[in-house]
């Protein structure tokens, strides 16, 4: 372990936590400073707003604070209950179960759906969150990765193996690259080869679509094209949990054989009390994509006359593209001297060579905040290596 650790020092790969002492929207106080932030996934501002701490603290004050037990046992509260129905609404599913994490949700459906499937295989996009490779991994299903969004390779690895039982596995929008998948072309394949569609929806949900549904909402889906809809509630919707959305039939089976949600204690009710909350306001409130999408625009606009390597993102993630970790690192730090914290993404996150400034853009920013951002980008100059 000391000799892994070593060699991600050697290469500026070592991952280092911060405390944070204090947040504040978008602004961070980290070792005495303020430093104002472009690097969480509160895409929506949400994560402090009024009403979801309100809704958590009554249910708090109800209910105290852990559910006791998990799901099954006794830990399945009304307040669990009623955000399973919203969530289900809300993707136009016919049924929602909650899982602790997201981590979890992509094991436990991996599991349930491929585990001791004689053959199964899982053909997932190469980018695909880390959790959807485990859960893979740990249902001891058969892995085949395809290039990124390319519907033609997934066809690919389809074909290799006709017969088997087959589960297609996407992020709707990557987490490191803020692109969306090509959700349409690989449900039609999906649909033509007799394999399951599964999307996690972790970035998209809350951010795109009508009244934020979704990026499966968005590419006009419903459940008999995308039968499993995975998402989490720790990013637009600023709580943390996880669901998947489906059929009656998929969520029964997953309550029965889920492990990750069988054995794991239940969210505490008032998390999800106030991921009610959020859930609500997410939809009702467009002008939070809104003004989103205006500060997404506007830091694109500014990032091309800069001369940026901004990958081409529409989404709240809108990464630059460095290549090496040294630089990453280095622009990072040049940024955090500025008083901005902007994450350098390194391997095995992302591909080696591919290490990245991983900015993300909430609607708790103002413009002013973009404009700080791109003035000190402007002074930084990180240039994609080789350049
Ligand atoms: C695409 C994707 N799926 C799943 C997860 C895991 O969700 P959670 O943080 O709730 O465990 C994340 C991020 O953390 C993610 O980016």
């Amino acid at each position: 372990m000391d000799v892994r650790t070593s060699e991600r020092v050697q290469s500026s790969l070592l991952r280092r936590m911060r405390t944070v002492d204090h947040a504040e929207g978008p602004w961070l106080e980290i070792d005495g400073r303020r430093l104002l932030g472009f690097c969480s996934n509160d895409y929506l501002g949400l994560a402090q707003h009024p009403q979801l701490i309100a809704a958590f603290k009554r249910a708090a004050d109800d209910e105290g604070v852990g559910s006791t037990a998990a799901h099954l046992v006794c830990g399945h509260r009304r307040e669990h209950a009623m955000l399973e129905e919203a969530l289900a609404d809300w993707t136009g599913r016919e049924r929602a179960l909650l899982f602790s994490t997201g981590y979890a949700a992509n094991l436990g459906v991996q599991q349930a759906l491929l585990g001791g499937v004689d053959g199964a295989i899982c053909v997932q996009d190469k980018l695909n969150h880390a959790s959807l490779i485990d859960g893979c991994r740990l249902a001891g299903a058969e892995l085949k990765r395809y290039p990124h969004a390319d519907p033609a390779g997934a066809a690919r690895q389809l074909a290799s193996r006709a017969s088997a039982p087959a589960l297609l596995a996407t992020d709707g929008v990557f987490s490191m690259d803020g692109d969306v998948a090509p959700l349409a072309a690989l449900a039609a394949l999906a649909a033509r080869e007799g394999a399951t569609l599964m999307v996690d929806d972790a970035h998209g949900l809350g951010v795109l679509g009508e009244q934020g549904a979704g990026s499966v909402a968005a590419a006009g889906l419903g459940e008999a094209e995308a039968p499993v809809l995975m998402a989490t509630l720790g990013k637009a919707l600023g709580c943390a949990g996880a669901f998947v959305a489906g059929s009656a039939v998929l969520i029964e089976g997953l309550t029965q054989f889920a492990r990750p949600h069988v054995y794991s204690t239940a969210m505490p009710p008032a998390l999800a009390a106030a991921a009610l909350a959020a859930v609500k306001l997410a939809r009702e409130e467009d002008w939070r994509r809104e003004k989103l999408a205006a500060l997404v625009a506007r830091f694109r606009h500014g990032a091309a006359e800069l001369g940026l390597p901004l990958m081409d993102s529409p989404t709240a993630i809108q990464p630059l593209l460095l290549g090496d970790a040294e630089a990453s690192l280095a622009a990072s730090q040049a940024l955090e001297a500025q008083g901005l914290l902007v994450t350098a993404i390194r391997p095995p996150t992302v591909p080696s060579g591919q290490a990245r400034l991983r900015i993300t853009l909430s609607a708790a920013h103002e413009e002013s905040h973009v404009d700080r951002l791109l003035e000190a980008l402007g002074r930084v100059r990180p240039a994609a290596a080789g350049r």
